[in-house]
Formats: C-alpha cells, sequence, structure tokens
C-alpha cells in the first residue's frame, strides 16, 4: 500500500522512473560450430567467420523451448532484483518463435512463475522485439498504471530454420535473456526510445505461418518460401541494417538530450559483426564502443540484447549512471533504439530470506497449477454428469406419472 503511494504522489508531480532493477540469461549447453555445420551444408569455418563474425551458437535440446529457456532467464533476473513473482504487474516476451500461436509463452511463464498478480501477452517484432518490450514495459511504469514488469527475450530459432538454407542456417542460434523494470522516483532509467516500422520490406525476412497469404500479397520475392521456415534475403537486409542503426540511436540520444560522446556502451541486436563495424563507422565512434558476443551464439533474435546486456554487465563494461544504448533491427522491416542510465535506484531494498521465499514461491505455483487443473478437469467432469442426472430424474419422474395397468 506504502508502494502504491509513494507511486502515486511521483505520478502527480510526474517523477516516476522505469529502471532495470534485474537481468537474467540462459543458453543451452549444445554447442554447434562451423565445423560442425560444414558437415549439414556447403559451408566453412572461415567462410562464416570472415562473413559474420560467427565462430558457434547454441542449439536447444530435445527438452528445451522457448518458454523453458525465458523462464530460466526470468528466473535469474527476479533473483537479481530481489522480486518475488506475486509482484510482478506485467509479464512480456518478445518472441518469433512462441510455443503457440495463443496461448503466449508469456502466459505460460507466468504461470510456472506464479506471477498470480501479472497479465502477460508475447510481443512480435522480430529482432526488434526486446527494445520494443522494454518500451512498453517502461511506458506502462512512467504511466503509473503498473510498477514492476518483466521482460523476456527468448527463442529457439533452430526449429524454424531451414538446415539446407546456407545463406541463413549459418546466422542463428537459441538463447534467452530477461530483465525486471520497476518504477522508482529516482532520476533514471529508460531514458527515451525510438520505435520504426517499414512493412514494405516485409518479404525480405519473414517465418511464412498459419494463415500466410505469401503468393497472394504483392511484391513477394520470388524465391520459394517454406511454411514454417526461415527465408532471409541476406544482402537487403544488411543494406537495411547498416542504414537504420546509426539513425535511430542519433534520434534516441536526441530525444534524451545527450550526444554519442555521452554513450559508455552500445549494446546491438547481434546479428553480424560487419553490421556493427559499419554501424561503428557511421557513428564515427570506436566499435569497442559497441558489446558484441556474437561470435560465441550467434544471431538469437530477440534474445540477443538482454543476452548481451547480462554478459556486458558480468564484464565490468556497465557501471552506475552510465548511459547505454540498445539497438535492435530485423523482421517488419522493424526497427528500434533505447536509451538507458544504468543503476539501481537505492530506494532496492536487500530482503531476508529472498531465496528461500522465491522457491517457496516457485513450489506454490507448481501445486496451484495442479490443483487448479485437477480442479478444472473435476468441474468438467461434473458439468458432463449433472445433464445425465437430469435426464434420469426426468425419465424417473415420467415413469412414475404413469398409470399402472
Ligand atoms: N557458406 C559458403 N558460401 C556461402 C554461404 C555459406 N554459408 N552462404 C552464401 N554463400 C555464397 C553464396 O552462394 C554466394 O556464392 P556465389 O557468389 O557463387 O553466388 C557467395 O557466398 C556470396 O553470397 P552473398 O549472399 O552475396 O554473401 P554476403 O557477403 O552478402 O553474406 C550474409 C551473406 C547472409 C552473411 C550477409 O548478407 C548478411 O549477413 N546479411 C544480413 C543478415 C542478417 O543479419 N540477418 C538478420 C538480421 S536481424
Amino acid at each position: 500500500m506504502a508502494a502504491h503511494n509513494r507511486t502515486a504522489d511521483a505520478f502527480v508531480s510526474n517523477r516516476i522512473y522505469a529502471h532495470i532493477v534485474g537481468w537474467g540469461m540462459a543458453v543451452p549447453d549444445r554447442v554447434l560450430s562451423n565445423n560442425d555445420l560444414a558437415a549439414i551444408v556447403e559451408t566453412s569455418d572461415e567462410w562464416i567467420v570472415t562473413r559474420t563474425g560467427i565462430h558457434e551458437r547454441r542449439i536447444a535440446g530435445e527438452t528445451e523451448s522457448t518458454a523453458t529457456l525465458g523462464l530460466k532467464a526470468a528466473q535469474r533476473a527476479l533473483e537479481v532484483a530481489e522480486i518475488l513473482p506475486i509482484e510482478l504487474d506485467m509479464v512480456i516476451v518478445a518472441t518469433s518463435t512462441p510455443e503457440y500461436i495463443f496461448p503466449s509463452t508469456a502466459s505460460l511463464i507466468q504461470d510456472w512463475l506464479g506471477a498470480a498478480k501479472a497479465g502477460a501477452f508475447d510481443l512480435s517484432a522480430a529482432c526488434s522485439g526486446f527494445v520494443y518490450a522494454v518500451n512498453f514495459a517502461a511506458q506502462a511504469i512512467r504511466s503509473g498504471s503498473i510498477e514492476t514488469a518483466l521482460v523476456i527475450g527468448s527463442e529457439t530459432m533452430s526449429r524454424v530454420l531451414d538446415w539446407q538454407d546456407r545463406g541463413t542456417c549459418i546466422l542463428f542460434g537459441d538463447g534467452a535473456g530477461a530483465v525486471v523494470l520497476k518504477a522508482s522516483d529516482v532520476e533514471g532509467g529508460v531514458l527515451s526510445s525510438v520505435l520504426r516500422s517499414d512493412g514494405s520490406g516485409w518479404d525480405l525476412l519473414t517465418i511464412p505461418t498459419v494463415g500466410s497469404q505469401d503468393a497472394e500479397l504483392p511484391g513477394a520475392d520470388s524465391v520459394q518460401q517454406k511454411m514454417g521456415k526461415m527465408y532471409m534475403n541476406g544482402g537487403e537486409v544488411f543494406k537495411f541494417a547498416t542504414r537504420v542503426i546509426g539513425e535511430s540511436i542519433q534520434q534516441a540520444l536526441a530525444q534524451a538530450g545527450l550526444t554519442i560522446n555521452d554513450v559508455k556502451l552500445i549494446i546491438p541486436h547481434q546479428a553480424n559483426a560487419r553490421i556493427i563495424q559499419s554501424a561503428a563507422r557511421a557513428l564515427k565512434v570506436e566499435p569497442e564502443l559497441f558489446m558484441s558476443n556474437l561470435e560465441r551464439y550467434g544471431n538469437t533474435s530477440a534474445a540477443s540484447i538482454p543476452i548481451a546486456l547480462c554478459e556486458a554487465v558480468e564484464m565490468g563494461k556497465i557501471k552506475q549512471d552510465d548511459h547505454i544504448v540498445f539497438v535492435g533491427f530485423g523482421g517488419g522491416l522493424s526497427w528500434g533504439a533505447m536509451v538507458v542510465r544504468w543503476g539501481r535506484p537505492e530506494s532496492v531494498e536487500r530482503r531476508a530470506l529472498y531465496r528461500q521465499r522465491q522457491q517457496f514461491s516457485y513450489f506454490l505455483a507448481h501445486w496451484r497449477r495442479r490443483l487448479v487443473r485437477v480442479s478444472r478437469r473435476f468441474n468438467e467432469t461434473l458439468g458432463r454428469i449433472r445433464p445425465e442426472q437430469g435426464r434420469i430424474r426426468r425419465l424417473r419422474r415420467k415413469v412414475e406419472r404413469q398409470p399402472l395397468d
């Protein structure tokens, strides 16, 4: 209640900020190297490294999925934030490889976590999805409508790759990253964001799915696209990416009243080392200003920025009050850049017995789910029995009313 009053007061005086207070990542153990790929398609380690900078990527095992990887990343982010699932108001999963078209992968994770007071939805903006999702979580926090949000970028790209297409299967990998955002009256957090789309390039990077009408849509690329498999026009996507990265970063910085000289680290979507180098040239900065870990994970789509963020924090590349930039780009075409002033507000308290309470809440969530599902099934069976009982009662009454011979 006290927290709510504080938020309401801060809102009235227009002083709510959305801070990133937790971060976590999860990648599968299985490594697929460039040499492993050379046994599947006609390619070589040398070609992949020189054209992309990628050395290896992670591939989900049989029991791993977008939801299970996202859950692990989320649990780690909550642990860093020392926030219990029950305190979450919103769960957003940015993904292009959801478990189902519906229900959302976010709803599955919300349930597994036991985030019983949270709304949940998936956000589809391909590799820009994480920037889009953080933006909407931050907006909701700044408006005062929610206090705490969990944003996850999670992908199992290996399941939508055409493993015969050497132009795409060498680029992508699986993984998940997550952040927790929280309201605070301490200045900082998400300062600005620029989100853009150019749907005229819809067919340059696409995964046709149920309901797709590729053949009928005007301007479709002549190459045959396969249902449920990724198709990409690499050259065009390359040109698009190098153009929008610098442009959107400058726009987001201007919106925050900053210049590129104020930036400590840029965390770009990890697509291709050459794209990052070309963006650095366009911005007239050293490539080292850009965080890069794509050599180990490849392109993990919506998960790549939060994974790179986690590793940047671990490597000590980001300190309190540093200005950092996220920039994403991909299918849509869509792109987005965001400026964040890093730092946990002092008001985030250390909590006694946090780990035990977190574990207990997962235990409760597990049993709550089982109970709810059993009682739903019980009610369903009851629903089937009741009309049957009614029919028998009516029949009995009818028989009783029959005159005896
Ligand atoms: N191994 C070996 N040769 C390959 C190959 C591979 N994996 N993939 C393509 N080639 C061949 C092509 O067939 C072509 O051969 P050809 O000249 O005999 O026709 C040659 O290499 C050059 O192909 P091209 O497509 O012009 O290469 P490129 O320099 O443009 O690099 C990409 C291809 C995909 C690496 C590059 O276009 C790219 O990175 N684009 C952006 C992709 C991206 O980041 N997408 C995600 C955005 S979110």
